[in-house]
């Protein structure tokens, strides 16, 4: 859990970096995209926190999660900022998705993981609401970019789980 829960918030600093080196540091959205990109930031560090601790290793795919996070989060900045947003609100279901399941498969089994996961998944949900309140919906293509990055990112899951 913790190999794939760093991978996923060391992706998303990733996708905000490339978001906010397209958008610059004017447009009115960098603001809110760099709010988000500060609480990734945090939640990665404690999941390194959690798996130098617990001698986790991290994900082979490490290289591979920078330079597509990184590539995702230019492609949907060079699309505009709706897509941008649109991009946020896919990943975030997902990754609420995701947290919720282990929530219920950890139980009470780890109360430090599971208090963890709960407080970041809460965060996630309030980046999937503001990326929806900015617009995200009228991003070209809405549904079809939203199904794409969603099953990209289901497959990231999926594979930072094994590897
Ligand atoms: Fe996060
Ligand atoms: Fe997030």
């Amino acid at each position: 859990m913790l190999r794939v829960d760093q991978a996923g918030e060391y992706g998303a600093t990733r996708i905000y970096a490339g978001q906010l080196a397209v958008l610059g540091d004017r447009h009115p959205i960098a603001r809110s995209i760099a709010a988000m990109a500060a609480q990734e930031e945090r939640h990665r560090e404690r999941f390194d926190r959690l798996m130098a601790e617990r001698r986790v290793r991290p994900t082979a795919l490490t290289p591979l999660w920078d330079v597509a996070g990184f590539g995702l989060g230019v492609a949907t900045a060079l699309l505009g900022p709706e897509a941008a947003m649109a991009c946020t609100a896919a990943i975030e279901t997902e990754i609420d998705n995701h947290y919720g399941k282990q929530l219920v498969q950890l139980g009470a089994s780890d109360t430090e993981l599971s208090e963890t996961i709960a407080e970041f998944r809460e965060e996630e949900v309030e980046h999937r609401d503001t990326a929806l309140a900015a617009g995200a919906e009228q991003a070209p293509a809405y549904p079809l970019l939203s199904a794409a990055i969603r099953l990209g990112c289901r497959m990231a899951i999926g594979l930072s789980q094994r590897i």
